[in-house]
């Protein structure tokens, strides 16, 4: 497997199904996955069938306010609980198959033909689950380390932006002709923005910028909007409105985050946009990208496609230019090349990923990070 930090990455590493299949077991399904908003599941009763690295899981919301997971797979022969990619809303949680039922809590409360107290041993099978700032993350391995640990110091530096109470103004969803890598790796390196972004180069410095101290598995830093830009759009305009919280330096910053395996959150002083991937294949990821406003704003009324023109059209320029990485990388006799000075954050991706690949484990919080990543 690859293992060089001062190169990138062989070809292999992004176009093998063997080398896909491995990471989205050991880096996907082993790993904290953000699954989407809290909003997911607005309701007592709401149940929602997602896929995590290839797993079907069902997530439900069981009146205690906890959200709970459990593999969507019914305990008598199989059948899913709720068909991949559907929403319901239900008391219970029912097989449609042979009308077994559950409690909302994954407990087994009857199944035809059974006597209900033999069947103690029955009930759903549990996946670890977390609301993490209004995020909601997934884990399917019984042995890893707690989302706390795997977040450390971002919840400190997110505290500013009362993450949890942000509302939605859009989503968009793309489907890249990309390994999941390469947009991980083009989020951490604002090397490529002189060239490939015109309009954001023109509000924001591309230089200068410095790494966060990251203490869990996420890699970040920032940099500067330029003196004539209000906010992060394609003309410069924004919300005259800061997070009340946010410190006088980083009302002028440009936050990157990405935590590792799947969500960058990126902070501005008006508000925030995500990204969340979703492996597909070793060259398709479907990416999900969320604008996120405060409750302030929304309610006032703030005409907010500023922040939805900038991060489409910037995301289109992202897409285009993984996908023809790609395509290069998939050239027989690829050779990878340098890592230039400012791409340190791509740099601390790849050693992690080297460590994971050489023990055959899933990504882990560093001991010894202290380069981060800028878009
Ligand atoms: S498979 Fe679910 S009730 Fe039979
Ligand atoms: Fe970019």
């Amino acid at each position: 497997m690859p293992s060089s930090d001062d190169h990138g990455l062989p070809g292999e590493a992004y176009t093998s199904g063997s080398v896909f299949d491995w990471e989205r077991q050991k880096l996907w399904r082993e790993g904290w996955v953000c699954v989407g908003r809290a909003s997911l599941l607005p309701a007592t009763g709401s149940q929602r069938a997602i896929d995590v690295g290839g797993a079907g899981v069902l997530l439900v919301n069981d009146s205690s306010g906890q959200p709970r997971a459990f593999l969507n797979s019914c305990r008598h022969r199989g059948h899913e609980l709720v068909r991949s990619g559907c929403e319901v809303r239900r008391s219970t949680i029912w097989c449609a198959y042979h009308a077994w039922v559950y409690r909302l809590d994954g407990a087994l409360r009857n199944a035809p033909g059974f006597d209900i107290d033999e069947a103690d041993d029955l009930g759903l099978i549990p996946v670890r689950c977390a609301d993490w700032g209004g995020w909601l993350f997934v884990n399917l391995s019984e042995t890893a380390p707690d989302l706390q640990s795997t977040v450390g110091n971002l919840d400190e530096i997110l505290a500013p932006y009362e993450t949890s109470s942000l509302r939605t103004t859009a989503v968009r969803q793309y489907d890249v002709a990309a390994n999941w890598k390469l947009i991980v790796e083009n989020y951490l390196e604002c090397y490529h923005c002189p060239s490939t972004h015109p309009e954001l180069s023109r509000v924001q410095r591309t230089e200068g910028g410095e790494d966060f101290a990251s203490t869990g598995l996420w890699l970040g830093g920032f940099l500067d909007l330029r003196n004539s830009a209000l906010s992060m759009s394609l003309d410069g305009s924004g919300a005259a409105w800061d997070f009340p919280s946010l410190d006088e330096d980083r009302v002028r910053q440009v936050c990157y985050h990405a935590l590792l395996p799947g969500l960058f959150v990126t902070a501005h002083h008006d508000y925030l946009v995500t990204h969340r991937l979703e492996p597909l294949g070793a060259d398709r990821t479907r990416v999900t990208c969320e604008w996120l406003f405060p409750p302030e704003l929304v309610s006032a009324g703030t005409d907010t496609t500023y922040a939805l023109d900038f991060w489409d059209h910037t995301n289109a320029q992202d897409w285009a230019a993984c996908e023809s990485v790609q395509r290069g990388v998939s050239v027989p006799g690829y050779l990878p090349g340098p890592l230039a000075p400012d791409e340190s954050g791509l740099r601390a991706f790849l050693r992690l990923l080297a460590e994971a690949y050489g023990s055959d484990m899933p990504l882990r919080v560093p001991t010894d990070v202290d380069e981060g990543a800028r878009s």
